[in-house]
């Protein structure tokens, strides 16, 4: 009979795992797991940031304001249009004019927002509002502001916003929903007024609760989502974000600080508009409140369109840029940078060790990086001797060539391509730059990995673990996408959501899974008879005494093995974290959110002999106290 699927329920012959934890091989980079995130599939606006209102700017695109439209209940009447003329700062000098002139109580009129596809509502919940807005006579009366189910009609909260008459002022409302709401993301937010009369508004907002209830803050979900992956740092603020689709668009921190109503926003490369509500100071304190440090890419004069800013004179207005940026980042309060995060609210200065100097700079194919870099590269060591540098033509040889610290150099693999990589960095020069593997990810499953992808990852961290005297620190991206139709632009993400809920994929539990047994030091170890698609790594955290073995078996039959580990002695609890799913193409999803997740068992080992098989696509993490 030929080789059929029937394999699965076969068996490997046992393997020889050779473990010796009392033999330390290669020290394991603390900083090894962390965060890379962008504006892209809708992470922040509409994501992350905890804004609910979608373009509470009412910026303009080709359709309009999208995705505001009127609304004229009853006999009202009413137009809508964007003013150029009049709004509450420079910049933003534009406003939405609503003019009634019909509206009477009952027969309201006034514009909704469907949020970024729905409005979370969620049981006895205050949501805080503010908008800015002028009128020229109060006989218009107030603004009701109501939280509307879109297939009911209901209103799960309402406030009023009473208008004074005058030049344009900030209002602050708040929503409130009951105890018995039942939770729903199918809902709209209704502004209207049930007078005749004009009034112009800008930067309407609704935020939902926000994690440690900072202001501007994010939402707390995600947030929590992320806490439970260990990261040690957050790479940002791109990626792609960093470059800007076209130079103009690049990013330009200083105008997303300070007051909200003074940020004018900027397109993301992703296709969309960003308020730059979530700024520089929010990257920071993202970073603040999960305990964990930045990593700080500048922008570095290449754009998406491949063009570059020249270097030398033209260049040094974004060297400056650069500098400045560190400052804000890491200067004490007598700096100017430092003082302007101070008048920002946040006096202290943020701990920082490495700087990025741009994104994916092998794109660029004009070979202006080596002049770029050099010129950031010497003005940021003059200034600031203490920090690494990180170039991004991503490979090790040009990093040494330009004398960077650290290369940055990216992944995006099928789950095949992906294991066939696992032992790409095991022969790499270790005298020379260090790796930061600043993207990964394998890509096959949409909008969040399959379990095929979470194998691919897994054997890929074994990797990484094993190199990780190399391999400083690796960032999985995209992090976060928002699985509405419509939310996404680059499939394969780590954690989707839409306006209510989260899920981890299988990537993103296997990730918890690694980052939160990681180790100090890998130990002496050697197999020896293993099927084919079987990774492992072998760590110890030396205080505690704990060995970590991460066993990924990626194919469709169970290997058992024959572990022998020295060192270990006497009776000894395995706690084994496993993560199973019977086909590759197995996923978790919204509706689904926990079809694959770990499962906890323990074994006992007698002596330092242990005899234990790993299931068909399994992905084991077993900690044993020696
Ligand atoms: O992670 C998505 C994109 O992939 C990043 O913006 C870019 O750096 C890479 O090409």
């Amino acid at each position: 009979m030929a080789a059929t699927f029937a394999g699965a329920q076969g068996a490997a012959a046992p393997a020889q795992l050779h473990v010796n934890v009392a033999h330390n091989v290669s020290s394991v980079s603390p900083t090894l797991y962390g965060l890379m995130t962008e504006e892209i599939n809708h992470s922040y606006e509409g994501g992350l940031y905890g804004e609910m209102v979608q373009n509470r700017s009412f910026h303009a695109d080709w359709e309009g304001e999208p995705p505001w439209d009127l609304v004229r209940h009853g006999d009202a009447v009413a137009t809508r249009s964007l003013d150029s003329s009049t709004g509450p700062s420079t910049a933003l000098s534009f406003s939405m004019k609503l003019a009634v002139s019909s509206a009477s109580p009952g027969n309201e009129a006034g514009l909704t927002n469907p949020g970024f596809w729905g409005y979370g509502v969620k049981p006895g919940t205050t949501y805080s509002g503010s908008l800015y807005a002028r009128v020229d006579d109060a006989g218009i009366g107030p603004i009701t502001v109501r939280m509307v189910n879109n297939a009911t009609g209901e209103t799960a909260a309402e406030a009023q916003v009473n208008l004074l008459a005058g030049p344009w002022q900030r209002y602050a409302y708040k929503l409130v929903t009951s105890r018995t709401v039942k939770p729903s993301i199918a809902n709209h937010l209704e502004f209207t007024v049930s007078h005749a009369g004009t009034v112009w508004l800008q930067s309407v907002s609704l935020m939902q609760p926000t994690f440690h209830n900072r202001p501007n803050g994010n939402r707390i979900d995600l947030m929590e989502r992320m806490a439970a992956m260990h990261p040690a740092f957050l790479r940002l603020p791109g990626g792609n974000y960093l470059e800007g689709a076209r130079q103009k668009d690049w990013y330009d921190w200083k105008k997303t600080i300070g007051p909200l109503i003074d940020r004018p926003g900027h397109p993301s490369p992703w296709f969309y508009w960003s308020t730059d509500g979530f700024g520089l100071l929010e990257f920071l304190e993202w970073c603040e409140d999960l305990k964990v440090e930045p990593v700080l890419a500048v922008y570095a004069g290449f754009s998406l369109d491949g063009s570059h800013v020249a270097t030398g004179k033209d260049m040094e207005p974004y060297v400056q840029s650069a500098l400045d940026e560190i400052e804000y980042v890491t200067g004490n309060i007598s700096t100017k940078w430092g003082a302007e995060r101070a008048r920002d609210g946040h006096p202290a200065p943020f701990p920082l060790h490495y700087i990025e100097i741009g994104n994916e700079d092998y794109l660029d194919h004009s070979g202006s990086y080596t002049a770029r870099f050099a010129q950031f590269a010497e003005a940021i060591r003059r200034r600031y001797p203490q920090y690494k540098l990180i170039s991004t033509d991503g490979n090790s040889e040009y990093a040494t060539r330009v004398n960077a610290d650290v290369s940055d150099e990216h992944y995006y693999k099928s789950p095949s391509d992906m294991m066939d990589l696992a032992h790409h960095y095991d022969a790499a020069p270790r005298n020379g730059p260090k790796i930061f593997v600043g993207e990964w990810a394998t890509r096959s499953g949409s909008p969040t990995p399959n379990f095929g992808d979470a194998l691919g990852d897994a054997a890929w961290m074994t990797s990484m673990e094993r190199n990780s005297d190399l391999i400083v620190m690796a960032s999985y991206a995209p992090l976060l996408t928002n699985v509405s139709p419509g939310g996404m632009e680059w499939p394969t993400d780590l954690i989707g959501f839409d306006a209510g809920t989260t899920y981890g994929s299988p990537s993103y539990w296997a990730q918890c899974l690694f980052a939160a047994h990681l180790g100090e030091h890998t130990v002496e170890s050697s197999v020896a008879g293993v099927g084919p698609r079987f990774f492992y790594s072998a760590t110890v955290s030396a205080q505690a005494k704990v060995l970590h073995l991460k066993l990924v078996n990626a194919s469709t039959v169970k290997q058992p093995l024959a572990l022998r580990l020295e060192g270990v002695q006497g009776a000894h609890i395995a706690r084994i974290t496993s993560l199973h799913a019977a086909t590759m193409e197995a996923t978790n999803s919204l509706s689904d959110p926990l079809a694959i997740h770990p499962v906890e068992s323990v074994a006992t080992i007698a002596g330092s002999a242990w005899e234990h098989t790993v299931p068909a696509l399994t992905i084991e993490v077993v900690d044993i106290r020696y």
